[in-house]
C-alpha cells in the first residue's frame, strides 16, 4: 500500500508537499476541488458502518485500539491507528477536514455537506453487490453507495451539476471481492474461471462509473486494489493453502490483484474514450506494493516491518484481533501494518503523496493534481 521510501522521507516530502499545494494551485486555503466525494471500502471509511445497526463488530472499527493515533486519540470508525488514504488526500487537496460519513449527518445537513464532499464508503464492501454481506451482516455495498450520492444529486437539482462536475470522486475498491474469492471455495475448484471472476468485477466497476457519470462527476481518482495476498492475514491463508509466493504471501490473490489493475487500466480506457468530458486517475497500488516488498528494487526502508501488523502481531493461525486486548507495537511508523488487513497511517500517507504527486510511476495517466486542475 505504500510507496518505495519509508517513514521518514515520507514526513519530509508530505510537508512538502503541503507547501508546494498551498503556493501553487490553492491560494488562500481554498481547496484544489470544491468537493470530494469518496466512495469503497474499509480502505477509506470514516465511520458509515457506526451507522449500520445490522453491521457486526468485525466489519467495525469503533473500539479501541482503533484511532489509538488519531488526532482525538479515540476509534471513529476508521480501520487505521489514525489517518486513513481518503483523510490524507483531503488534506493535500486543502481540506480542513476529510469528508463526514454519509451515515453521520443530519438529513437536514445532507445538501450543504455536499458544497464541500461526503464520504459514502463501507468497510466490508466490494464490488460485487453480495460482498461483505456474509461477514459483516449489513454493509452498503458500491451500488447503495451510489444510490444515497444519486439521490442527494437530484436532491440538489441543477445546482448540483456544475459542482459535482469540478469535484474529485475518490474510490477505493476491490480487495474485499478478492479476499471472498480466495478465501472460499472457488480457488479449490478445479473449473474455476479467474478471468470470467475479474471480468465480473471490472464490469461492475463499469457500470458504477457510468452512474456516478450520468449523476454529473467527470473527475474520477480510482484506487485499485494492493496486492492483497500480502496482508498479515492473507499470509497464514497462503501458508495453510501452501500457495506461497517470493514474497511469502498468498500468491492467488497477489496475482489477482495484478490482473485486475491491467483489466481496470483498459476499462478507463475504453470508457473514458466514449464518455466526453471524463477524466480519470488510477493508481497501481500492486505495482506500488511491489516495490515495498522487493528488496532487490526498493530504497532503503525506514517502514521496516512489513508481514506483521502493529495491533494484533501475528499468531500462528494469522493476527489476533486488534482490540484493547490485543498487542500494540510502540513504533507504528515502522509498520506497513496496523492490523491483519489495513495500513497504517504512515503506510496511507506514503500512498497518499504518490496519488496526488507521482510522475508516470504508479499513477496513470495523470496524478490527483492535475486531474484536479483540470
Ligand atoms: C436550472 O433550471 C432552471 C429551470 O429549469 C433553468 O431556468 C436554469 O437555467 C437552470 N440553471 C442551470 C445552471 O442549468
Ligand atoms: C464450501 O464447501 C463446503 C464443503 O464442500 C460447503 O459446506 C460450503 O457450503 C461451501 N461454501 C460456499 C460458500 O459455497
Ligand atoms: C473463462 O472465462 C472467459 C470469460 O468468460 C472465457 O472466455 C474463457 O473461455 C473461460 N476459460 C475457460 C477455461 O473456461
Ligand atoms: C523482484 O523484482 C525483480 C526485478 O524486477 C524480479 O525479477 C523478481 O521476480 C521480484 N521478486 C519477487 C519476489 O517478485
Ligand atoms: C481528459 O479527458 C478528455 C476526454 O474526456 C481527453 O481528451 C483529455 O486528454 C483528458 N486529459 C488528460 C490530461 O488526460
Ligand atoms: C503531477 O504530475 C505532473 C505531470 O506528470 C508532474 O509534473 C507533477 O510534478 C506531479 N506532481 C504534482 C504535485 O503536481
Amino acid at each position: 500500500m505504500a510507496a518505495r521510501h519509508g517513514g521518514a522521507f515520507a514526513l519530509v516530502a508530505l510537508c512538502l508537499l503541503e507547501l508546494a499545494l498551498r503556493g501553487a494551485g490553492a491560494g488562500d486555503g481554498e481547496p484544489l476541488v470544491p468537493a470530494m466525494f469518496v466512495f469503497g471500502d474499509s480502505t477509506v471509511d470514516v465511520g458509515n458502518n457506526n451507522f449500520l445497526p445490522g453491521c457486526s463488530a468485525d466489519c467495525r472499527a469503533n473500539y479501541a485500539r482503533y484511532g489509538v493515533d488519531y488526532p482525538s486519540h479515540a476509534p471513529t470508525g476508521r480501520f487505521s491507528n489514525g489517518y486513513n488514504l481518503a483523510d490524507h488526500i483531503a488534506r493535500f487537496l486543502g481540506f480542513a477536514e476529510s469528508p463526514p460519513a454519509y451515515g453521520s449527518l443530519p438529513p437536514e445537513g445532507i445538501i450543504g455537506q455536499m458544497r464541500s464532499g461526503i464520504n459514502f464508503a463501507s468497510g466490508g464492501s466490494g464490488l460485487q453487490d453480495l460482498t461483505g454481506k456474509a461477514l459483516c451482516g449489513q454493509v452498503h455495498s458500491m451500488s447503495d453507495q451510489l444510490d444515497m450520492f444519486a439521490s442527494v444529486v437530484q436532491m440538489m437539482g441543477n445546482c448540483s451539476s456544475d459542482l459535482v462536475s469540478r469535484s474529485l470522486v475518490f474510490i477505493s475498491v476491490g480487495s474485499n471481492d478478492l479476499f471472498e474469492y480466495v478465501g472460499g471455495n472457488a480457488t479449490s475448484c478445479p473449473n474455476r474461471n479467474d478471468t470470467a471472476f475479474l471480468r465480473g468485477l471490472v464490469a461492475a466497476y463499469r457500470g458504477y462509473l457510468q452512474e456516478l457519470y450520468a449523476a454529473g462527476a467527470r473527475k474520477f481518482s480510482i484506487v485499485s486494489p494492493s496486492l492483497v495476498g500480502c496482508c498479515p492475514s492473507q499470509r497464514s491463508a497462503g501458508w495453510l493453502k501452501d500457495d506461497l509466493d517470493g514474497y511469502y504471501c498468498f500468491g492467488t490473490a497477489n496475482s489477482l490483484s495484478r490482473q485486475l489493475y491491467h483489466m481496470l487500466l483498459s476499462m478507463l480506457q475504453d470508457l473514458s474514450a466514449g464518455l466526453a468530458g471524463m477524466n480519470f486517475s488510477i493508481c497501481d497500488s500492486a505495482a506500488m506494493a511491489d516495490s515495498v516488498f522487493n528488496s532487490t528494487v526498493s530504497a532503503p526502508n525506514t517502514m521496516k516491518v512489513l508481514d506483521t501488523g502493529c495491533c494484533g502481531g501475528a499468531g500462528i493461525l494469522g493476527p489476533a484481533k486488534c482490540d484493547k486486548l490485543a498487542t500494540l507495537c510502540p513504533n507504528r511508523a515502522a509498520y506497513l501494518f496496523w492490523d491483519g488487513f489495513h495500513p497504517t497511517e504512515t503506510a496511507s500517507a506514503v500512498a497518499a503523496l504518490a496519488l496526488l504527486a507521482d510522475s508516470g510511476r504508479y499513477v496513470h495517466p495523470i496524478n490527483i493534481t492535475r486531474l484536479a486542475a483540470l
